[in-house]
Formats: C-alpha cells, sequence, structure tokens
C-alpha cells in the first residue's frame, strides 16, 4: 500500500518533470531568431521573468504616477524581456531582501545595484549598464567637503547598499541606516543627520527636490571609488546571463539605450 502510493508519487512527479520541461522549450524560445540559449535557463522555465527591485531610487526606479514602478531600470529590464521574448514581472521589496530572493521569490533583480566582490559570492552580474559613485548630500550651510570631516559624524544612508558599507568605515561615524533612501533626506533637512550618502543620480535628484535646503557634493572629492551598475542574476544560470547580456548589446546597439538614458536619466 505504501509503496505503492510512493510510486504514484513518484510517477506523478515525473510527469509533472517533462511536462515543465516541455513547456520550458516551448514558451520561452527567443522571439526573434536567437539560438533557443534562454529556453535552457531554469529561471526561465515558466516563461516569465520575475524582477526583483526597490522602487525607491529615483530616476533608476521609482512608483509612477500610474502606482507602478517606472524608471531607467524598469524601462531597461522591460526591454530586455522585450527582445528575449519573455514576459517581465516586476516584485518591489526593499533593497536589502533583492540578492536573497534571486533564485526563490524572483530570477533576477535590476536595482541601480553595484557589482561588488561580496555580492559576487552570491550572485552572478550581466554585463555592466551604468557607471556611478556615492555622492554626499549635507545641508547648504555646511562646511563638510573632505573624507575627514566625516569622521565622527551622524551619516544616513540605505541599509544595504554600498553608501551603507561606507560608511560603516568612516571613524566614529554613527551609521544610520534608513529603508528608504528618501526617509534619510527628510532627516537631513530636519537637522537629524549630518549628511546622507547616496549614489550620485539619486542624489541629483533628492537635492533638486530640496534644493533650498540640501547641496550635493561628488564623492570623488571624498575619495569614494567608482561603481559599475549590473543585473544580478542566479549563480551559474549561464543561459540566462548570455540571454540578458545579448539583449543589452542589441539595445545598445540598436540606440534604444541610449534613448531610455535621455528620457530617464539626462535630460
Ligand atoms: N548602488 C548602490 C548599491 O548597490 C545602491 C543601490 C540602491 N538601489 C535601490 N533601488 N534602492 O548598493
Amino acid at each position: 500500500m505504501r509503496k505503492k502510493m510512493i510510486s504514484a508519487i513518484l510517477a506523478a512527479a515525473l510527469c509533472a518533470g517533462l511536462i515543465t520541461g516541455c513547456g520550458t522549450q516551448a514558451s520561452t524560445a527567443p522571439a526573434s531568431g536567437g539560438d533557443g540559449a534562454a529556453a535552457q535557463s531554469p529561471a526561465l522555465g515558466d516563461g516569465v521573468l520575475t524582477v526583483g527591485t526597490n522602487a525607491e531610487f529615483p530616476p533608476f526606479e521609482y512608483i509612477g504616477d500610474s502606482g507602478q514602478p517606472d524608471g531607467f531600470d524598469i524601462a531597461l529590464i522591460k526591454a530586455i524581456g522585450e527582445k528575449m521574448g519573455t514576459e517581465v514581472e516586476i516584485e518591489n521589496m526593499e533593497f536589502d531582501s533583492l540578492v536573497a530572493s534571486i533564485g526563490s521569490k524572483t530570477d533576477c533583480a535590476i536595482a541601480g545595484m553595484t557589482v561588488t566582490e561580496e555580492r559576487q559570492k552570491s550572485v552572478d552580474f550581466s554585463d555592466s549598464y551604468y557607471d556611478a559613485v556615492q555622492y554626499v548630500l549635507v545641508k547648504k550651510d555646511s562646511d563638510i567637503d573632505e573624507a575627514d570631516d566625516l569622521v565622527g559624524k551622524v551619516i544616513g544612508n540605505q541599509l544595504g547598499t554600498t553608501g551603507d558599507f561606507l560608511v560603516e568605515d568612516i571613524e566614529n561615524a554613527e551609521n544610520r541606516q534608513y529603508n528608504k533612501p528618501v526617509d534619510a533626506v527628510n532627516d537631513l533637512v530636519n537637522g537629524r543627520l549630518d549628511a546622507v550618502i547616496v549614489d550620485q543620480n539619486p542624489a541629483k535628484v533628492f537635492q533638486e527636490k530640496f534644493a533650498d535646503d540640501i547641496k550635493a557634493i561628488d564623492g570623488a572629492q571624498f575619495g569614494f571609488e567608482a561603481e559599475k551598475y549590473a543585473i544580478a542574476l542566479p549563480k551559474g544560470d549561464a543561459a540566462l546571463a548570455d540571454a540578458v547580456n545579448a539583449a543589452l548589446k542589441e539595445l545598445k546597439d540598436d540606440g534604444t539605450f541610449d534613448k531610455l538614458v535621455s528620457e530617464y536619466i539626462e535630460q
């Protein structure tokens, strides 16, 4: 009896596996004359690319007028999905959860995410698509303008970001981590923080929003290193990485990428 049940379950599982396997081949074949590489990706087994983001990072991702995530990264990953012939579904979540969600809740993440060695222990990255550096936001009348001035200061940032990791290394600094960068900026404006460290383009957006109160200083002046954004992918899914990189290259070659840059970033 028990034996029978087990073999029935095994048979069912095997069937399901076979069916899913077939579905994979059929549903994810690239729309336009690709080599079918995407079809071999475990992440694309269901024909949908589920993409994690954290829509608190304008101009790369934010909640648009429609109440849905919008921004450069969102437009880019949708264009990538189109080239790959896959549906794209965006999952908005906290930045700090993005990497751990890949392979369970999501297939990949696009979130102005900097390639770091630490992250590369758990995920692979696509070719990089944007250069960045951390910026320092301070009150307009602040005299903070070089690395030594940050020593012992109260500094806000978004939890789990490269800005957060930088603050960890500043001598005697009090590290205030926020889930949303805009909350850190509000606390800076209200005098609860001495500085906020956040990526260049979001820093410029926030500075414009609070132009009467704060200024944005290039982190190069503080010795902060250049960073590169890329799409985080499941470790070892070479088929997905190849398909994403091929789509990214096509978008660069056909001018779509530059169009998105001028539409969302360099207006
Ligand atoms: N580039 C920084 C990092 O990778 C910050 C990214 C924050 N992105 C976001 N969507 N909140 O850590």
